[in-house]
C-alpha cells in the first residue's frame, strides 16, 4: 500500500512529523466522503482524514472540501461542552482540507452501527448518545460566537437537505409539498450547533461513553435535524436486526427521554415537534431518496417503511414516540 506522500507533506509542513520521520501508514476503511489514515507518529497513532470533492456513495453527490473546516470546528467547540465526547484535534491545514485528530483504538470503542447490526442494543448508550446532544444543542443555543462561525446553510443544503427531503421529493410526487416544506421549514431555523450526520457509523462506543465523529455538515441551524436523523436509525434497525427490535424501540425512549431533559433550558420549546415532523420525511428518504440504507434491500421492506412515514407525513405526529411506536406496532401487524 503506497503511503499518502501528499497528506505526510503536509504533517511535517505543519511541524506533526519530524522531518526524518517515515511513519507507518495504514488506510482506515467506513468512511464515504474522506481518506482516512492511521499515522503512527514517533508521539503514538493520530488519524488524518482529509475530505474528497466526490462521495463515495451510488448516486452522484458532490460537496466543496472546505466542509472539513466545519467539522474542526464543531470538534473544537464540543470540546468545551463535553470533552470526552470528540476526538482533540491536533493539527489543521485548511488548504489541503485535512486535520489530524487522535487516534481512537477500535478495539475498545467499537462503532455503535456495528453494535447495533450485531442486536447490541443498549439504552444506556443511547441515552449517553442523547444527553451529549441534548447538552451541545443546550450549550451553543446562546453562545453568541456559532451564528457567525457555522453559517454554512449552502453545504447543509448540498448534503443534507437536497439529497434526503428534496431528491426524495422529486421521486414521491404524492408527499412532495410536504418533504419540501419540511425541507424550508429546517432551513429557516436558526438555533444551535447541529452536527448534521449523527448516524450510528458516526458514533464510537467507548470506555468514557459515545465519541461521536464526522462534523463534516455542521451548521448553526435546526436542533430537530439532529434528533430525528439519529432517531431515524434507531428504526431502520428494526428491518436489520429484527430480533433486536425491543431494544432498538428501548434505545428510542432512551434517546428522546435524555435529550429531552438535557434541553429543558434551551428556549425553544417546539424541537420535539419538529423532530417529529422531520423523522417521517427522512424515514422515507432512507428509502426512497439519494441516500439509501443499504440493509433495507427487500421490497416488503421497503414497503413497510413507505407504508409507515406516508402516515406520519400525511397525519403529523407531535412526538417522535408516536412515531415509534406506530412503526413498532405495524412491523407486529405485519411481520
Ligand atoms: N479519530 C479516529 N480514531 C479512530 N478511527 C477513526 C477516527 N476517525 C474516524 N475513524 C474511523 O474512520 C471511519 C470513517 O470516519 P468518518 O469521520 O465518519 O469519515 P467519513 O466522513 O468518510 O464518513 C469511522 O467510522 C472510524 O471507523
Ligand atoms: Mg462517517
Amino acid at each position: 500500500m503506497p503511503k499518502p506522500d501528499d497528506i505526510l507533506d503536509a504533517l511535517r509542513a505543519g511541524g506533526v512529523l519530524t522531518p526524518g520521520e517515515d511513519p507507518d501508514c495504514t488506510p482506515l476503511t467506513g468512511g464515504v466522503s474522506s481518506d482516512i489514515w492511521r499515522i503512527d507518529l514517533a508521539s503514538g497513532p493520530v488519524c488524518v482524514k482529509r475530505a474528497l470533492a466526490k462521495l463515495k456513495v451510488a448516486d452522484d453527490w458532490h460537496a466543496p472540501v472546505s466542509r472539513n473546516a466545519f467539522e474542526v470546528a464543531w470538534m473544537q467547540t464540543v470540546r468545551a461542552i463535553a470533552p470526552s465526547a470528540v476526538p482533540d484535534v491536533i493539527f489543521h491545514d485548511p488548504e489541503t482540507g485535512l486535520f489530524a485528530m487522535t487516534y481512537i483504538e477500535p478495539e475498545t470503542a467499537p462503532v455503535w452501527k456495528t453494535l447495533l447490526r450485531d442486536g447490541v442494543a443498549e439504552p444506556e448508550n443511547a441515552a449517553a448518545v442523547g444527553d451529549i446532544l441534548g447538552r451541545i444543542h443546550t450549550a451553543t443555543s446562546t453562545d453568541p460566537d456559532i451564528p457567525a462561525r457555522f453559517d454554512n446553510d449552502e453545504i447543509f443544503h448540498a448534503i443534507r437537505l437536497e439529497p434526503y427531503l428534496l431528491a426524495t421529493a422529486e421521486r414521491c410526487p404524492d408527499v412532495a409539498d410536504r418533504l419540501r416544506e419540511l425541507a424550508d421549514i429546517t432551513a429557516s431555523n436558526k438555533v444551535a450547533l447541529v452536527h448534521g450526520d449523527v448516524s450510528p457509523k458516526n458514533i464510537l462506543i467507548g470506555p468514557d461513553g459515545p465519541v461521536f465523529l464526522d462534523a463534516e455538515c455542521a451548521w448553526f441551524g435546526d436542533p430537530a435535524f439532529d434528533l430525528a436523523f439519529c432517531l431515524n436509525h434507531l428504526l431502520l434497525k428494526c428491518l436489520w436486526a429484527p430480533s433486536a427490535r425491543p431494544g432498538f424501540k428501548a434505545c428510542f425512549e432512551a434517546l428522546t427521554a435524555s435529550y429531552e431533559a438535557a434541553t429543558t433550558d434551551i428556549a425553544d420549546r417546539a424541537i420535539p415537534k419538529r423532530t417529529a415532523h422531520l423523522l417521517a420525511g427522512l424515514f422515507l428518504a432512507r428509502v426512497d431518496g439519494k441516500s439509501p440504507a443499504e440493509y433495507i434491500t427487500a421490497d416488503a421492506d421497503k414497503e413497510h417503511v413507505r407504508t409507515v412515514a406516508r402516515e406520519f407525513l400525511t397525519n403529523p405526529a407531535d412526538h417522535p414516540i408516536d412515531i415509534c411506536h406506530g412503526w413498532h406496532a405495524h412491523l407486529n401487524k405485519n411481520q
